[in-house]
């Protein structure tokens, strides 16, 4: 679906590589806009953004509200409880009324069914931020902070140890947009999704391995990335994978395996002592906070992209 709803921001895969690489050096550049202490560049002024959140957050929360703000904007929460999209009012009707406020809509939901449902029936840009299928501004922010620290994320090695999650969908999908090797080492029984899969095999772009040996799989990594072993919505099997996810922790010594180059990123939050030790989280080579800090300079400039600006 390489031309599917462009106006939205859903899926990494609805775009060219050349789009991708477009949006990550406007981040670069707005960023550095932002740095600088610049206030002068307000792009989004006299516009106003919905955020929906059907599940807790505080990066993709405060990012995007800091983020659109800083650009001139006006963004609006909506918790959990608020509009409560589905249970107190279709997402059709969601859609529709929302756009009639609203020149932007960012939304957190369950259901991946719920942010295609919001997208065809917005007449605004509607921006995916997670979803339990996939979570591309993590993903962008994650590109953009390999170019920053690696130099470059064509033709780098990033492993992933865990869950064959919504996180593993957005890198699958990158993959498909821009070559570079991705592993996914995780339990029997917790790949990625099988279509995903197929769909990035076939389109012949970066080179994809899915393993259940984190051991081999971190060789020669540029990245060890994780993430928590039970994700939003799944926190009632929690005990269950802890005892399933054993020798998928990221420790000291599978940091040592993957060798002196690699860098260890998480999309945060962490479960500290479960699926990442304390230690790796705190070593020198450790980038989680520059990679949260770029959720809000790759958000920017997606949203930019969106709005067309
Ligand atoms: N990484 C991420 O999306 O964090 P939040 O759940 O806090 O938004
Ligand atoms: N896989 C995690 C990511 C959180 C940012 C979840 O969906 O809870």
């Amino acid at each position: 679906n390489a031309n599917a709803n462009q106006k939205d921001f859903l899926h990494i895969s609805d775009f060219n590589k050349s789009t991708i690489l477009n949006i990550l050096d406007r981040a670069k550049e707005v960023k550095a806009l932002i740095k600088s202490g610049e206030r002068t560049y307000l792009p989004f002024k006299g516009k106003t953004m919905a955020m929906i959140f059907a599940k807790p957050s505080m990066r993709t929360r405060v990012s995007f509200e800091t983020g659109f703000f800083l650009l001139g904007g006006h963004a609006i929460y909506l918790g959990p409880d608020d509009i409560q999209m589905g249970k107190r009012e279709g997402t059709r009707d969601v859609a529709r009324v929302l756009s009639r406020y609203n020149d932007i809509i960012m939304a957190r939901v369950f259901a991946h069914q719920d942010i295609l449902d919001l997208a065809n029936y917005a007449t605004v840009p509607v921006i995916n931020g997670l979803t339990d299928y996939n979570h591309p501004c993590q993903i962008m922010a994650d590109a953009l902070t390999i170019i920053e620290h690696v130099g470059q994320l064509e033709g780098t090695k990033v492993v992933y140890i865990g869950d064959g999650n919504n996180i593993v969908h957005s890198w699958l999908l990158l993959a498909s947009v821009i070559p570079f090797h991705f592993v996914c080492a995780c339990p029997k029984g917790f790949e990625p999704d099988q279509e995903t899969v197929k769909k990035v095999q076939h389109a012949g772009v970066g080179k994809i391995e899915i393993t259940n040996d984190p051991k081999e799989a971190v060789r020669g990594a540029d990245v060890v990335y994780s993430d928590v072993w039970a994700s939003m919505g799944q926190k009632e099997e929690a005990a269950k994978r802890r005892q399933v996810f054993q020798g998928f922790q990221v420790d000291e010594e599978l940091m040592k395996l993957a060798g002196r180059k690699a860098y260890f990123m998480h999309c945060l939050p962490a479960e500290r002592g479960v699926e990442v030790t304390d230690g790796v989280v705190e070593a020198p080579n450790s980038i989680v906070f520059p990679q949260a800090e770029n959720r809000m300079h790759a958000q920017n400039a997606i949203m930019l992209h969106v709005m067309g600006s």
